[in-house]
């Protein structure tokens, strides 16, 4: 792969088409293509950042990190990922870090404190995320079950964050379902 090729920028709503084209590859279905839908319209989501990478300006992989709020606390800006999606011929060639990596880097400089993100408990802690935020106070949404407590992430962006802020999680309405939160 010709990596002077790779190119990956904000989203825009001329990319709607694209984005349901990557999500929908990657996933083998429709669903995850649906929540990223439901997403983008979802002003409770804001400030979102949405990412797409394009291979010879075809798009082929994408990310989406939106708004969570941490109950009983003074509102930090922090963020949840979710969801990711690589077309599945551009898999496991570095794509899906690069925009991990990108994403982190705009958040930090939007001011966001934390990113939470549930999911693949070996693979989200390359790019700094850490397993079982629930052991500092941290709590998902939805219970987690203790057997894949780990799948449970968080990062801090800011020094101190994971210690300064503890409570439930609470994201954006379309995430706000338990149908979303089985690991
Ligand atoms: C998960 C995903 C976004 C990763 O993107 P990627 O560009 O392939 O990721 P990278 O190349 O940066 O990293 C590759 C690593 O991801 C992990 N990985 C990739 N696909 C995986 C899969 N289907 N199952 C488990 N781990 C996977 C592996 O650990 C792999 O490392 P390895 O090649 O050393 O074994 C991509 O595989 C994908 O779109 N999968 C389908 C959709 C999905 O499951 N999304 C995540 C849940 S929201």
């Amino acid at each position: 792969m010709d990596t002077s090729k790779l190119k990956i920028r904000i989203s825009t709503e001329d990319d709607f088409a694209s984005i349901m084209d990557v999500e929908k590859q990657a996933f083998g279905e429709d669903d995850e293509a649906q929540l990223t839908a439901d997403l983008l319209n979802d002003e409770s989501a804001e400030p979102l950042i949405s990412l797409l990478a394009f291979y010879k300006k075809e798009a082929i992989g994408h990310i989406l990190f939106t708004r969570v709020f941490i109950d009983d606390a003074d509102s930090p800006l922090c963020h949840i990922l979710a969801p990711m999606a690589v077309k599945p011929e551009f898999q496991r060639k570095g794509i899906g870090g690069l925009l991990i990596k990108e994403g982190l880097q705009i958040l930090k400089n939007l001011g966001a404190e934390m990113v939470f993100v549930l999911g693949h408990i070996k693979y989200y802690p390359r790019y700094g995320f850490i397993n079982n935020a629930g052991r500092f106070g941290l709590e998902a949404p939805y219970p987690i079950p203790k057997e894949v407590a780990d799948a449970w992430m968080v990062q801090e962006l800011k020094p101190g964050a994971i210690k300064n802020f503890k409570g439930k999680v609470t994201c954006a309405e379309t995430l706000m379902k338990p149908e979303y939160w089985r690991e």
